[in-house]
C-alpha cells in the first residue's frame, strides 16, 4: 500500500471539485485532487444550457431575491433556506471568477452576458455559452487548476473514508485503488470534500455518465453521515429516445428555452393541458412528469417518446445558440433538428439530496473534517431543481467548501486513519474474487431496471415495496471479480455496484417515509402535497442495525409556503 499525504483531499473532479481545489489551494493548503476518470470528464458536462445569476443584464428587474424566490418556490419549499440564499446571493460573483479563469459567456450586441429563459424562473437570468456551458466551464476551471500547480490524480478509485484511530466521528484519510496499477493508496488529509457528484446511473435510463454511482454517498454513510432529502431524483423532461445506445442522453432545456415546442402525436402542445402559464418552461418535475403521462396515455411516439419541435427558428438561428444539439442529433440519429422535431422522454438527471451539511461551511453534520460540495451535497435544491441552478450550486458551493477546509487544514493537525478500518476495508475488496458469483455487470444492469420501474416518475407504496425486496435481495447475491487487481474494471464495477446498492436502499426507504408527492418526488397512492406533514427533510443513516430514518421540520428564514406552482 502507497501513503499520500496533503492538507485537503478533493474526491471528484468536476465543477464542484475543481472549484473547491481551487479554492483550498487559495487558503495556502496543498491540495491534490483525484478521481475515477480523467480530468474534467464529469456530469458538469451535462449541464449545456446555463448557469443561473440575477445579473439582470436581460431583466433589469431580476435580483438575487427573485432567484432566491424562484428557487425556493420550485424546490416546494424542501431547501435549506439559508443555503438557497448563498447560492442567489453569491453566484454572480462566481460566473465573475469564471470570466476571470478564462470562460467565454455568449454575449449580447451591447457587450453584457447573454441571459436565457430557464424552467420555472421569473427572469432570464440563465447565463450561458450556446449549449455547451457546463463543457466551458469545467475546461476553465481545470485550465485554473493547473495554472495554479494542484496535484492531481487520475484513475484513482476511493473506496472508503477512514476515520482517525481515536475518533470515529473525524474523517482522518480515505482509502482507495490505483485502478491502473490495482494498488492500494492511503491518502492522509487534514479535511477531505467529497465532490462526487450524484448516483443517476442506479437509474435505467440517464443522462449521467458511467461513473455516477453515487461513492460519496455510499462512504459517508458507511462512516456515520447522514444524507437527506434522497427521495428526491430529478428526471430531466427531455432525453434522446433513439437510437438505443443514445437512450437518456441530455436534450438541453435551452431548447425550450430558445422556443421549443413539445407536441404530442395529435400534434398538441400539450403543456397546454398541465401548466398553460408557463408551459414548455414550465418547472422540470411538472414537465417531466407531462411528458411521462403523454406517453403512458397512448399520445407519445412510436419509439416511446414525445415531440420537441425547434424548426419554426430557422436554421441559422438553431445553429448559432443550439449547435451540440444540432451536432448530437446529427451523428446520433443522422437527423436535421433545424427541419425535423426531436423525440424526447425523461431521463434520470440529478440527485438533489445528499450529505447532510452546515449550509456555510458544507462540512457534514456529523462527522469532522469532511465536506461535501455539488451534487454530493443536499439541501439546496429542495424538492425541484431549477435548471441552471446545477452549475451555480458547484461554483458557490465548491467555493466555500474548499475555503472551509483549507482554514480547517490550517488550524489541525493530521490524525492517525484507523488501522482497524484499513484492514477491514482491504477484505472487503478482496472478497469479490474468492466467492463464486453472478458478473457485477450483471447487476449493474438489474439495479437500473428495478430503480426504473420502482421508483422512477411515479411511484407508490406497492411498488416501492417490491423493489426494495429486490434491491435487498441483490444486494445479498454474491458477485465474482475475475482476474487480477490491475487494471480491472469489473473489480470496478463491483466496487460500484455495492455503492449503488445502498444508494438504492436509501432512495426508496426515503421515497416510503415520504407520504406525499412533493416536486420530483411523485406517489400515485398520495398525489397531493400535504404541508401538514410534509415540510420535513428525511434523514438517512446507516448502522450495524441496517439504515434508518428520521425527519426535521424544514429550515425556513424568509419565505413562507405558497401554492403558486398550484400543487
Ligand atoms: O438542460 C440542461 O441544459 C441542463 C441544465 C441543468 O441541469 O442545470
Amino acid at each position: 500500500m502507497d501513503t499520500e499525504t496533503c492538507d485537503v483531499l478533493v474526491i471528484g473532479s468536476g465543477g464542484a471539485g475543481v472549484r473547491a481545489a481551487i479554492a483550498a489551494r487559495a487558503h495556502g493548503a496543498s491540495v491534490l485532487l483525484v478521481a475515477k476518470t480523467l480530468e474534467g470528464k464529469a456530469h458538469t458536462v451535462m449541464a449545456e444550457g446555463g448557469i443561473n445569476a440575477s445579473f439582470g443584464y436581460r431583466d433589469p428587474s431580476d435580483t438575487w431575491e427573485e432567484h432566491f424566490r424562484d428557487t425556493v418556490e420550485e424546490g416546494v419549499f424542501l431547501n435549506n433556506q439559508a443555503m438557497a440564499e448563498i447560492l442567489a446571493r453569491d453566484v454572480p460573483e462566481r460566473v465573475r471568477d469564471l470570466e476571470r479563469y478564462g470562460a467565454v459567456f455568449d454575449r449580447t450586441p451591447e457587450g453584457t452576458i447573454a441571459q436565457r429563459p430557464f424552467g420555472g424562473q421569473s427572469h432570464p437570468r440563465t447565463c450561458y455559452v450556446g449549449d455547451t456551458t457546463g463543457h466551458e466551464m469545467i475546461m476553465t476551471l481545470v485550465q485554473e487548476a493547473r495554472r495554479l500547480g494542484i496535484a492531481y490524480r487520475p484513475e484513482v478509485c476511493i473506496t472508503a473514508l477512514v476515520p482517525d484511530e481515536h475518533n470515529e466521528r473525524r474523517v482522518a484519510g480515505a482509502f482507495g485503488i490505483d485502478l491502473k496499477t490495482g494498488r492500494y493508496l492511503l491518502f492522509s488529509a487534514k479535511a477531505i470534500i467529497l465532490a462526487t457528484g450524484g448516483a443517476g446511473r442506479v437509474f435505467k435510463i440517464t443522462s449521467n455518465p458511467q461513473e455516477a454511482t453515487g461513492d460519496g454517498y455510499a462512504m459517508a454513510l458507511r462512516l456515520g453521515a447522514r444524507l437527506q432529502d434522497m427521495e428526491q431524483t430529478q428526471f430531466h423532461p427531455t432525453g434522446m429516445v433513439y437510437p438505443d445506445a443514445a437512450r437518456g442522453v441530455l436534450v438541453t432545456e435551452a431548447v425550450r428555452g430558445e422556443g421549443g415546442y413539445l407536441i404530442n402525436s395529435e400534434g398538441r402542445r400539450f403543456m397546454a393541458d398541465y401548466n398553460p402559464e408557463q408551459m414548455e418552461l414550465s418547472p422540470r418535475d411538472q414537465t417531466a412528469r407531462a411528458n411521462y403521462l403523454e406517453i403512458q396515455a397512448g399520445r407519445g411516439s412510436p419509439r416511446g417518446g414525445v415531440y420537441l419541435d425547434i424548426s419554426h427558428k430557422g436554421e441559422a438561428f438553431i445553429k448559432e445558440r443550439l449547435p451540440r444539439m444540432v451536432k448530437q442529433f446529427s451523428q446520433f440519429a443522422n437527423q436535421d433538428i433545424t427541419k425535423t422535431p426531436m423525440e424526447v422522454a425523461p431521463t434520470a438527471h440529478h440527485f438533489m439530496g445528499g450529505l447532510a451539511v452546515d449550509p456555510v461551511k458544507c462540512e457534514s453534520r456529523d462527522i469532522a473534517c469532511l465536506y461535501a460540495c455539488g451534487e454530493a451535497a443536499g439541501g439546496v435544491h429542495g424538492a425541484n431543481r431549477l435548471g441552471g441552478n446545477a452549475l451555480a450550486e458547484t461554483q458557490v458551493f465548491g467555493r466555500l467548501a474548499g475555503e472551509a477546509a483549507g482554514r480547517q487544514a490550517r488550524m489541525l493537525a493530521h490524525a492517525t486513519p484507523s488501522p482497524e478500518a484499513i484492514a477491514a476495508e482491504r477484505a472487503r475488496l478482496e472478497a469479490p474474487f474468492f466467492q463464486e458469483g453472478a458478473s457485477p455487470q450483471s447487476a449493474r444492469r438489474r439495479i437500473g431496471e428495478i430503480m426504473w420501474d420502482h421508483a422512477g416518475i411515479v411511484r407508490s407504496e406497492p411498488l416501492l415495496r417490491a423493489g426494495l425486496e429486490k434491491i435487498a435481495a441483490l444486494a445479498r447475491e454474491p458477485l465474482h471479480v475475475h482476474g487480477s487487481r490491475r487494471y480491472n474494471l469489473e473489480w470496478n464495477d463491483w466496487i460500484e455496484v455495492q455503492n449503488m446498492v445502498l444508494v438504492c436502499e436509501a432512495v426508496i426507504r426515503s421515497a416510503l417515509a415520504r407520504e406525499e408527492s412533493r416536486g420530483a418526488h411523485f406517489r400515485s397512492d398520495h398525489p397531493a402535497r400535504d404541508d401538514t406533514r410534509g415540510l420535513v427533510n428525511i434523514f438517512v443513516s446507516s448502522g450495524p442495525e441496517g439504515m434508518s430514518l428520521s425527519a426535521e421540520p424544514v429550515v425556513i428564514t424568509r419565505l413562507l409556503p405558497t401554492k403558486r406552482r398550484g400543487d
